[in-house]
């Protein structure tokens, strides 16, 4: 990814300098779309991803469900749409896949069920909405916008949760619609050979967008199924506005992936913003040194973070993430290893 950055920057130098500008052209816009920006950054989880643990076909298989999530997405928000619709439609496509650790495909709890968490944020008036400890819920992420929309409250959780959920008619399905195969061996293997969650999850499995509308708005949301043989109706960061979401029009919108307890104690989301609104660091900035602090306390993970001006921007400090990002300036990639 880096290299083809640096092959655009050094092929547009080269161009610049190679011919002389008539005052006619000089005139003419320039190639960036003049059109009101938009932009989207999306992810699928972080963690110990390495080349030598994916096949071709595995590797091949997670940059299309990348490519199809940020494409959704990206529909949304070039025909008009709203950056809280272009993070719902990432999430939904995430959330149906069994690969990645939300909805569908979402770990196991340590009583063989599933318990779903998921926030989302609108940048506007910063309105949130999340749940936690939800069972059976197709989309978490659906439900979480109804709390935000239709509830007086920001976080719902457990049953109270689910009651919420068949009020609003939210679709629910069998607790067998939820597992793979993969996560129940994980499972086991947390059970028997008394590994952590840490050893069987390859990644911090989370699925999360940001984004940014042609209007100016942010917003982000956040899913996951948590982490595999979770007990005492634990919950991470990802239903925690401030610390696995925030979206702020003043300042960004954030989108976390990691060892939930260790974001949680540093407040992510809130504190990249936070740097950036008052301490005026840029979004990359911001991002690494929030980022490093979860390192330095003993966490693993990373964040998506959109701009009001339309940067997107990932930090990790994991071997690698699921990542995209698309913008109305012609951006449009999706990456997993650290370097790409
Ligand atoms: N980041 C997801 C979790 O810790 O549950």
């Amino acid at each position: 990814m880096r290299t083809l950055l640096l092959l655009a920057a050094l092929f547009g130098a080269a161009t610049a300098t190679a011919t002389t500008a008539t005052a006619q052209e000089r005139a003419m816009p320039p190639t960036e779309p003049t059109g009101p920006k938009w932009s989207l950054a999306i992810h699928g989880g972080a963690g110990t991803l390495t080349r030598d643990d994916m096949t071709p076909e595995r590797e091949a298989e997670y940059r299309a469900a990348l490519q199809a999530a940020l494409d959704a997405g990206a529909k949304v928000l070039a025909d008009g749409g709203a950056a809280l619709d272009a993070v719902q439609a990432v999430i939904l496509r995430l959330e149906d896949d069994p690969k990645f650790n939300a909805g569908r495909g979402a770990v196991f709890t340590w009583d063989g069920g599933h318990e779903l968490d998921a926030s989302i944020m609108d940048g506007r008036d910063r309105a949130a909405g999340a749940i936690a400890g939800v069972t059976g819920v197709r989309h978490p992420i659906l439900l979480a916008r109804k709390v935000m929309e239709e509830s007086p409250h920001v976080m719902l959780a457990g049953r109270g949760a689910e009651e919420f959920a068949a009020e609003h008619e939210i679709e629910t399905m069998p607790p067998e619609w939820f597992g793979t195969d993969a996560r129940r061996e994980a499972l086991e293997r947390v059970k028997t050979e008394q590994v952590s969650a840490l050893d069987v999850d390859i990644k911090f499995g989370t699925v999360g967008a940001v984004a940014l509308d042609q209007t100016g708005n942010l917003a982000a949301g956040t899913s996951t199924g948590g982490m595999t043989g979770k007990r005492w109706s634990r919950i991470g960061d990802a239903p925690v506005i401030g610390a696995g979401t925030y979206a702020d029009n003043r300042v960004c919108a954030v989108s976390a992936t990691g060892w939930g307890e260790y974001f949680i104690r540093v407040g992510v989301a809130k504190a990249i913003c936070d740097r950036g609104l008052l301490a005026g660091e840029d979004m990359q900035t911001a991002s690494d040194t929030v980022m490093a602090e979860v390192k330095e306390l003993g966490g693993d993970g990373g964040v998506i973070v959109v701009a009001p001006g339309g940067d997107a921007v990932f930090s990790f400090n994991t071997s690698g993430m699921y990542r995209g990002r698309a913008t109305s300036g012609g951006v449009n990639e999706v990456a997993i290893y650290a370097g790409e």
